[in-house]
């Protein structure tokens, strides 16, 4: 690896750096070399990632001494948080001033900040459409990154503004559910807005495209996307590809969706809401030919399922 440019990549072991990995190993004359930070370099994916030709260091986003360690001597790092891990903004944003000190200090060329947008700015303070949560925030995980891209400034960076992920409908239970009548249903407080969605893996690809574009893309934002859908449109791709009946689609109210009880789910019905009041200006956020320019391979959600309908089905049971 001592010729390469090595990207030391946080959430090695997760979706975002987990793709990014995989993409950088998977391109063996690509002069980049995949450096993954995990807490515990015994876990199995961090196994994987060795055995696939990575280097695996320890580092632990609550520890800013270990960051400089995991970074010294890279190119470029890819700094992911993991919101879903302890809910909290306020964590998130510690965690990601952790990320940029520790690249300040070892003066790294790039770095990919992987962010979203803050919801606040597209409402006025008192508006009452949405709850606040944990005391000043819209969408926590996505206001807590947009603040947390100032921790970045002065550094080679760019901001790149994910989507929801595709995966989610098995990874986070959220694929439809066969009802009493035996019918599959999913409810989603998106009434018949477009939601920009992707496949968790093509976020690392479009992350590669980024560190090999290079310089191009220092101080840039650029937001990506798989597609754009209606839940009604994903249904009906979900029965043709699955080959399952229809999908009825349950438009409920955000606060209802709030109140369905399972952890989080203020937070997404919150974000679900963003997503259907906010439509066109998270689509004016992010670039399907930028996402495709940057990631050739960029999968449709027509793509994403059927490579995935094992996993789906399973998901719905
Ligand atoms: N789900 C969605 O639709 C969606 C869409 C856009 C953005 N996001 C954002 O994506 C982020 C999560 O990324 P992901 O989905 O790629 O993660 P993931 O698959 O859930 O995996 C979490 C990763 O974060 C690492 N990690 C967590 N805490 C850490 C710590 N203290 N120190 C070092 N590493 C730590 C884990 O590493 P180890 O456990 O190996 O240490 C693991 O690699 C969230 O912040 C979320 O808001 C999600």
């Amino acid at each position: 690896m001592a010729d390469k440019k090595i990207i030391a990549v946080l959430g090695s072991t997760g979706s975002q750096g987990g793709g990014l990995c995989r993409a950088i190993l998977a391109d063996s004359a690509g002069g980049f070399g995949c450096r993954s930070i995990t807490r515990d370099t015994s876990k199995d994916k961090a196994k994987a990632l060795s055995s696939a030709g990575a280097e695996v260091v320890q580092g632990d986003l609550d520890n800013v001494e270990s960051l400089k360690k995991a970074f010294a001597g890279a190119h470029g790092v890819y700094a992911v948080t993991n919101f879903w891990e302890h809910f909290s903004g306020e964590k998130e944003k510690a965690q990601a001033k952790n990320i940029a000190e520790a690249a300040k200090a070892t003066g790294v060329k790039h770095v990919v900040w992987s962010t979203l947008e803050d919801i606040r700015k597209f409402m006025k303070p008192d508006d009452k459409r949405m709850p606040m949560l944990q005391e000043k925030y819209r969408v926590p995980h996505f206001d807590a990154k947009a603040e947390a891209n100032s921790f970045f400034s002065g550094l080679p960076t760019t901001f790149l503004v994910t989507s929801f992920y595709w995966d989610n409908l098995y990874m986070f239970g959220l694929a439809p559910k066969k009802g009493a009548d035996g019918k599959l249903a999913w409810a989603f407080p998106m009434g018949t807005a477009k939601m920009a969605g992707i496949a968790a893996e093509d976020i690392g690809k479009v992350a590669y495209g980024i560190f090999k574009a290079g310089s191009a893309y220092i101080g840039k934002t650029v937001g990506i996307l798989g597609e754009a859908l209606t839940i009604d449109e994903m249904g009906k791709t979900l029965s043709k590809v699955l080959g399952v009946g229809p999908i009825q689609y349950n438009a409920v109210e955000a606060d209802a969706y709030r109140g369905f009880g399972f952890p989080g789910a203020d937070e997404m019905g919150n974000m679900f809401q963003a997503y259907r009041d906010f439509a066109n200006e998270m689509l004016a956020n992010r670039s399907l030919a930028e996402s495709k320019k940057l990631n050739p391979a960029l999968q449709s959600f027509e793509q994403f399922v059927t490579k995935q309908k094992s996993a789906i089905l399973a998901a719905m049971g």
